[in-house]
């Protein structure tokens, strides 16, 4: 019995996919937290990401072509958030000190009009903008790797940059434990918009620590992106099964053709600032992640951060306040900077940002309600995943890339075989509804065809005496603004390493609602006493945040440090 039974399984495999059998499934080492190099080091959320960022390094590349590698191995192993069906922003910084900001954030599809998500009363359709076919952008991940490749690679090989993707895809790879969690999570979201056969939908059970995540169509899109590069995704069979999947979405042509071949990703300036003799370089809009990061530390340099100590009263109260009033002109002056006249030099001007803190009380807590938008001078003329890479040049990349929610709309694109976004939802629905991270906006906002939905995402590197010192960000919706703010000055005022920095524990306030959210058991009891006494609402909740970062010492050592609230893993050359 027993061998015919084998034999018949065999058969039934070999019909099913001749895959399963001539190939092994790739193991998933364990996260390692802490990593030095004296050469090249790559931080991302997944070890076999981590790893296929290294084989390119080994093989010539640069830290451009490992991101490349890294985006898309991580669309492979970390389907929460890595993606080809999403988008992000890319901060780089050559080593002769040139800096580079690259927008492939995805865009509103031309059918995209304000008011989408609300009923006739002009109420927010609950959900609408947040799952499903219409909470999808435009996707620009596949464009922003061809336009880094094109401008800036060493290698000079696409195919080679794609391939540890399309073998992770392809022979499957063993699923972490955190893995098995989310996917088991989202179980009844992904049944409801795909069909059985998804390879993210366990037929039998729950997903476990260990099972073997296949994803054959997935390797096939990969393969014509490794063949054609843009055309190989906005064009061709991909664009067919693209739009095909789209026929369901309650909007009649919510994509179109035209939306797939216009999308294009931006190459934008910097913001920079200056912060204790180190300069810092960030994400410009669409992101509100360098204006808000460079708003915070200039709002907190006047101050003796140091001396208060980490997480003191004292350091925690400046911070909550200075958070409180970035967060209120995020939801009134931000948004995406060619539809909206965004006041970016007023909002940096160290002139406004005193005056911001004019009504800073060292003792008592501000309420919200006393705080709203500031007006700064008008213009002259917003799971998500983070990896840092920096290479043997000492060339340095910082990508903050993302579906949105984990797993984005829910929607896997049939016969493509890979996940849709939801940053629809990062839009303002209506002035002042809030968004799945509680975030308000306005007008600057508001959604419009072709338009970039507001980020926090806030890739950023600092340099120092013109020598790079440190690649850091992290995912976390409205999080990410504090979390990186947070992660650098444990380097920059408290002197911590980089990995007790990003072990650190971290607290957020975004103006409204009007909430100090700290993460459980990480602050000291004395220290909530005396921050509900000057007035603050303390509330704990989980982790914030997964800051992946690489610190370089003077003499150019490099620590690399993932996030143990993650799968995170550094490794150096
Ligand atoms: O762009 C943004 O700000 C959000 N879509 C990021 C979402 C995110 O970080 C989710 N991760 N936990």
């Amino acid at each position: 019995m027993r061998p015919l039974a084998t034999f018949l399984t065999l058969l039934l495999l070999l019909g099913c996919s001749q895959t399963l059998l001539l190939t092994t499934p790739i193991d998933t080492p364990t996260p390692v937290r802490t990593a030095y190099s004296e050469k090249a080091m790559v931080v991302s959320a997944h070890p076999l990401a981590t790893q296929a960022g290294l084989k390119i390094l080994e093989a010539g590349g640069n830290a451009y072509d490992a991101a490349v590698a890294v985006q898309f191995a991580l669309a492979v192993v970390l389907p929460a958030a890595g993606n080809i069906g999403g988008g992000g922003f890319l901060v780089g910084r050559d080593d002769d000190g040139s800096t580079y900001a690259l927008d492939y954030r995805e865009t509103a599809p031309l059918a995209a009009h304000r008011d989408m998500y609300l009923d006739d009363d002009g109420q927010v359709i609950q959900g609408l903008s947040r799952e499903g076919h219409l909470s999808a952008g435009v996707p620009g991940t596949v464009d922003g790797m061809v336009q880094l490749y094109d401008s800036l690679s060493a290698l000079q090989r696409w195919d080679l940059l794609v391939q540890p993707a399309i073998d992770l895809a392809a022979q499957g790879f063993k699923i972490t434990a955190a893995e098995a969690g989310g996917l088991n999570r989202l179980a009844e979201r992904f049944r409801k918009y795909n069909p059985a056969s998804c390879p993210l939908i366990k037929a039998d059970g729950l997903w476990q620590e260990g099972d073997v995540l296949l994803q054959t169509e997935l390797a096939e899109t990969l393969q014509r992106i490794s063949d054609e590069g843009r055309e190989g995704f906005y064009g061709g069979l991909s664009a067919k099964y693209l739009l095909a999947e789209m026929k369901d979405a309650p909007i009649q042509e919510y994509f179109v053709r035209k939306d797939l071949n216009d999308y294009r990703a931006k190459w934008r300036t910097p913001i920079e600032c200056n912060y204790r003799g180190y300069k810092v370089h960030s994400m410009p809009p669409p992101s509100s992640g360098g204006i808000a990061l460079c708003q915070l530390l200039q709002l907190v340099e006047p101050y003796p951060l140091e001396d208060y100590g980490f997480q003191s009263a004292e350091s925690m109260h400046l911070i909550i306040e200075a958070e409180r009033r970035v967060y209120a002109d995020r939801a009134e002056h931000l948004g995406d900077a060619d539809f909206y006249p965004v006041p970016v030099d007023g909002l940096l001007d160290p002139a406004y940002l005193q005056q911001r803190m004019s009504d800073f009380d060292p003792e008592r807590a501000t309420s919200s309600t006393d705080i709203s938008a500031g007006a700064p001078s008008p213009r002259e003329s917003e799971e998500t995943t983070h990896y840092s890479i920096v290479d043997t040049w000492g060339n340095a990349v910082s990508v903050t890339t993302t579906l949105n929610g984990g797993y984005g709309s829910g929607v896997w694109v049939e016969g493509a075989g890979y996940l849709l976004n939801n940053e629809m939802d990062d839009f303002s629905a209506k002035p002042g509804a809030p968004n799945l991270y509680g975030l308000v906006g306005n007008e600057a906002n508001s959604i419009a065809a072709g338009k970039r939905m507001l980020s926090s995402m806030t890739p950023t590197v600092v340099s120092q005496d013109g020598a790079l010192r440190m690649v850091v960000g992290t995912p976390g919706g409205s999080t990410i603004i504090t979390s990186v703010f947070q992660t650098m000055i444990n380097v920059l005022d408290y002197d911590m390493t980089m990995s007790e920095a990003v072990q650190a524990g971290r607290f957020h306030h975004q103006w409204t609602p009007d909430k100090v959210f700290y993460e459980r058991g990480k602050v000291s009891e004395d220290t909530l006493y005396v921050l509900g006494q000057m007035g603050h609402s303390v509330n704990h909740r989980g982790g914030i945040g997964r800051v992946d970062a690489i610190l370089v010492g003077l003499g150019g050592e490099l620590e690399g440090a993932a996030d143990p609230r993650g799968d995170d893993h550094a490794q150096g050359l």
